[in-house]
């Protein structure tokens, strides 16, 4: 969800709400182009359900949970709607661990619903906040970005196989279960489209994790759009907070004093890679979601930090004294533990 989209935030179903035979359980998130819920379905599964529901464009008609919207607003909102459709079933034919998988489609509320297996777990963006309460030197470990980002690659270059992009990539965006996948959730094309328009919303990106292309009418968006992005989140791996906007001569600036910074911490060899992957110039980014998996290929590093947990230890983050062989269940529920 970007800042722009938290303005309009719309109304939820409330709790026991039936859709098409699914049951809400609560709202799990939301954001200016819709909400998530758990619900359960008829059989009985667990499963997410995001409501595609603009709220600059539509209102909740009252507890009937009924959409409504302007007359004028009619065109843009069905418009929006067919990407959030197109959205899905392009996403429905992709079969990747990396990648949410959608269940089904439902109409109902003069609305449409994306059904989604339920991930147990925490978003990235929770794991970062974490791992820097914990105030170690490096806030991920470089081995620990190299697995993660190889397997979130591994899911990104499916999607770039079918000719989606996603758009939207941010730490809040990136999902890890407790079985230790990172899954690639909010494929935002209604939210691309909508955008676009201009006359009802802001233009949107995530200021810090979206090229200078996406700002720049006119300029050309492709899969080098979602390379920044993966670098962003890479950088905030290592930093424990987001780049500086780049598009911004001042934050150009403080980016390149962080890579400067952060050369004592992690490998050049990392650094470059993400200073690259960041570049304002899409052609002296790495040319493929395949070119910078090879790059970031893990491998051992004799500057990383001793290995602390037994391996194979994939995505951990550095804890002192931990013995845990399943690190993120264990993040999770430390994570489960502070919240509480
Ligand atoms: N399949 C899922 N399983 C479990 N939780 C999910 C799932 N999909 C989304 N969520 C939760 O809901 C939150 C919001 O989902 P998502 O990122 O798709 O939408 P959003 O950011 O609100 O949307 P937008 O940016 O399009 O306005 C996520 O951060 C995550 O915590
Ligand atoms: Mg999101």
């Amino acid at each position: 969800m970007t800042q722009d989209s938290a303005r309009i935030a719309p109304e939820p179903l409330p709790p026991g709400s039936m859709v098409e035979g699914y049951r809400i359980v609560n709202k799990i998130g939301s954001g200016g182009f819709g909400v998530v819920y758990r619900a359960i379905s008829p059989t009985g599964q667990e499963v997410a359900i995001k409501e595609y529901l603009p709220g600059a464009l539509a209102r909740r008609d009252g507890l009937q949970g009924v959409v409504t919207l302007a007359p004028e607003k009619n065109s843009l909102y069905r418009m929006g709607m067919r990407c959030f459709l197109e959205e899905g079933r392009a996403l429905a034919q992709i079969d990747h661990p990396s990648v949410v998988t959608v269940l089904n489609f439902l109409h109902a509320n003069s609305t449409v619903y994306l059904v989604m297996n339920y991930l147990e777990g925490a978003t990235l963006q929770q794991f970062i906040m974490t791992a820097v309460s914990l105030n170690n030197p490096k806030v991920f470990r470089e081995s620990t970005i190299r697995s993660l980002f190889d397997e979130v690659l591994g899911g990104l270059r499916v999607v770039h196989q079918h000719t989606m992009l996603h758009l939207d990539i941010k730490p809040a965006n990136i999902f890890i279960t407790e079985e230790d996948r990172a899954v690639l959730i909010d494929f935002g094309a209604a939210r691309n489209v909508l955008h676009n328009d201009g006359k009802y919303l802001q233009p949107m990106f995530t200021p810090g994790f979206s090229g200078p292309e996406m700002r720049q009418r006119g300029s050309a968006i492709g899969p080098w759009t979602d390379i920044f992005a993966i670098g962003a989140c890479i950088f905030s791996c290592m930093k424990g907070h987001p780049p500086p906007d780049a598009a911004a001569q001042e934050g150009m600036l403080r980016l390149k004093h962080y890579f400067e910074e952060l050369r004592s911490v992690y490998s050049a060899d990392l650094v470059d890679l993400v200073a690259a992957c960041m570049s304002p110039t899409p052609t002296r980014r790495p040319h493929s979601v395949y070119a910078l998996q090879k790059m970031l290929a893990p491998h051992e590093f004799v500057n990383d930090e001793p290995e602390l947990l037994a391996p194979p230890v994939p995505l951990a983050v550095a804890i002192p004294g931990a013995k845990t062989v399943n690190p993120w269940s264990e993040r999770i529920k430390a994570f489960s533990r502070r919240l509480a």
